[in-house]
């Protein structure tokens, strides 16, 4: 098995039909959401030609949310999660968005631990009604402290 330092992280930038087999198999038996024709970025995790990690990036209704965030699981606990999500942030930031936003269940836990370490904060949006059987928002505003914090997300 490579090693971290090995896995290489980058914005996938063909979706060629090479991509598509492998994102395809990657996400075999997960109830994972196309994003359709919505302004997207995928970001991808390879070992070697094998795809390790997934994560997307889109822009709906004026907001950029991430999403499909997965990790092989003989790969995880590696830091490939923080790798991707943090590709996205800067790519994001890079287009110019001033909030990033992504939903989750209260019981993914681990998923709430990738994002809320950047300051990502519980926000109902104006046209959703949160409760227990939902998904929640979280919302990350891009300001002078996030940099500081993470001088890595700076464009
Ligand atoms: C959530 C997930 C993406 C994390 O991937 P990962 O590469 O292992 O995460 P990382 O190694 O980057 O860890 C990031 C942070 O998450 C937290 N974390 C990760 N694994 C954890 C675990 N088993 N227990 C507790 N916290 C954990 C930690 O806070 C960690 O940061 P730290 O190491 O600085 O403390 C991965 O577990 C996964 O793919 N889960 C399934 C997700 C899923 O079902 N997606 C739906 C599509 S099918």
């Amino acid at each position: 098995m490579k090693t971290p330092e090995e896995i290489t992280v980058c914005k996938v930038e063909h979706e060629d039909a090479a991509w598509k087999a492998r994102f395809l198999a990657f996400f075999s038996g997960c109830d994972i959401k196309k994003v359709g024709r919505k302004a997207h970025t995928y970001f991808a995790a390879y070992s070697g030609e094998e795809i390790v990690g997934h994560s997307v990036v889109y822009f709906e209704n004026g907001r950029w949310v991430m999403d499909g965030l997965r990790v092989n699981p003989e790969f995880r606990e590696m830091g490939l999660a923080k790798r991707l999500t943090e590709a996205r942030l800067r790519h994001t930031i890079e287009q110019g968005a001033k909030e990033i936003w992504y939903a989750c269940e209260d019981g993914n836990l681990v998923t709430i631990c990738c994002h809320l370490r950047y300051g990502f904060e519980k926000v109902c949006p104006h046209n959703h009604h949160c409760n227990a059987a939902t998904m929640h928002w979280y919302r990350l505003k891009v300001t002078p402290a996030l940099f500081k914090k993470f001088p890595v997300l700076k464009p």
